[in-house]
């Protein structure tokens, strides 16, 4: 095991099985019998990112099933280190991976790894934490799968909106104000900060008066969203009408406190959430989070295994339509309690 290896060496994945023929970039003419791809992620255990990394190995059996090429993915845990993510990079080029798809740690920092995966000619789709257009720019091989930020926040605002407009005894103390507390992603963040500005924006946008009572980073975390949540209990009570979450884990962090400080659910806050995780999705179901916005894991995953495969194969990649030659960004779509059924497995 390599360093930092933490999880799934799934290079066996392949429906057909090779011995070396993966290492190593082939020339256009052999007739490519496997490629080899290298994942990094940021966390592990984020619950939207290892849900996607479950969705790329399902399309990548399934690729291999319809074009009888082995692909071994050989995916590593960065456990929140940029300099750890580095030297995995640096491993898997050692190791002759044909493409690297990274989730970096700070989406900031992708220099080193742009000048590694340049010097050896191998090609990066970042995915998920969006690095800046200039440092996309910085070479010809590098990419990014991710989705259509802007949107998971308006759509977060538009269904508290809803919820305001529909049911008066939102508006606890019936003054007309909707009083809300959000909990924020990690600081830095492309859908942190687009999703909290988005989301607030949105309500207003619809006629809707609101009042910031307080706000907290707890970085996708459930955990830290229910201890951060508890003390914004404690500080603002029932004043709280509403709970906008950057992502659902923290949505339910904030359940989590709702139910730990003994309040009846009639008495709750509105909580929403983004993403549509399954237990995001559950909750939903259950009528505990007033709704989700579907970031869409299955079509990132299918985004970045095509493109992936595409780069490893030499094939043309024009036929994936990419925006500007290097991104693939897929839709957001909104989930109340009558949409669940669809996106429930
Ligand atoms: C997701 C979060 C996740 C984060 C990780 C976001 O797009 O909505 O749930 O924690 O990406 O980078």
């Amino acid at each position: 095991m390599g360093k930092g290896k933490a999880f799934i060496g799934i290079g066996m994945l392949c429906a057909v099985m090779t011995l070396c023929a993966g290492c190593g970039r082939q020339e256009k003419d052999d007739k490519v019998e496997s490629i080899r791809i290298g994942v990094t992620v940021y966390d592990q255990y984020d619950t939207f990112v290892s849900q996607l990394m479950e969705s790329f190995k399902v399309y990548a059996r399934q690729k291999t099933g319809e074009t009888g090429i082995a692909i071994n993915i050989d995916v590593y845990n960065a456990s929140a280190s940029q300099s750890t993510q580095n030297a995995q990079v640096e491993e898997m080029l050692e190791d002759g991976c044909d493409v690297i798809c990274v989730n970096l740690v700070d989406r900031t920092e992708p220099t080193t790894i742009i000048d590694m995966a340049e010097s050896k000619n191998v090609p990066v789709v970042f995915f998920n934490r969006e690095l800046v257009a200039e440092d996309l720019e910085r070479w010809n091989q590098l990419y990014y799968v991710g989705a259509k930020a802007l949107e998971s926040g308006i759509m977060e605002g538009e269904i508290a909106a809803q919820a305001f407009k529909e049911d008066p005894s939102v508006d606890k103390n019936g003054d007309g104000i909707f009083q809300y507390v959000i909990l924020e992603g990690e600081a830095g963040h492309q859908d942190s900060i687009v999703r909290t500005e988005y989301s607030v924006s949105t309500i207003t946008d619809n006629g809707i008066e609101v009042e910031k009572l307080g706000y907290a980073i707890a970085n996708w975390n459930r955990a830290q969203a229910q201890t951060k949540t508890a003390q914004m209990l404690n500080e603002y009570g029932k004043q709280i009408e509403l709970i906008l979450a950057n992502n659902d884990d923290m949505a339910l962090g904030a359940i989590d406190a709702l139910k730990a400080a003994e309040i009846s659910p009639e008495e709750w806050p509105v909580v929403v959430g983004i993403d549509g995780t399954d237990v995001g999705l559950e909750s939903v179901k259950s009528g505990e989070m007033a709704g989700t916005v579907y970031n869409d894991k299955e079509g990132q995953a299918r985004g970045m295994l095509d493109l992936a495969y595409a780069l490893a194969t030499d094939q043309d990649t024009s036929e994936l339509n990419l925006e500007d030659g290097k991104y693939i960004r897929l839709p957001y779509q909104k989930i109340l309690s009558e949409d669940v059924y669809q996106y429930l497995k």
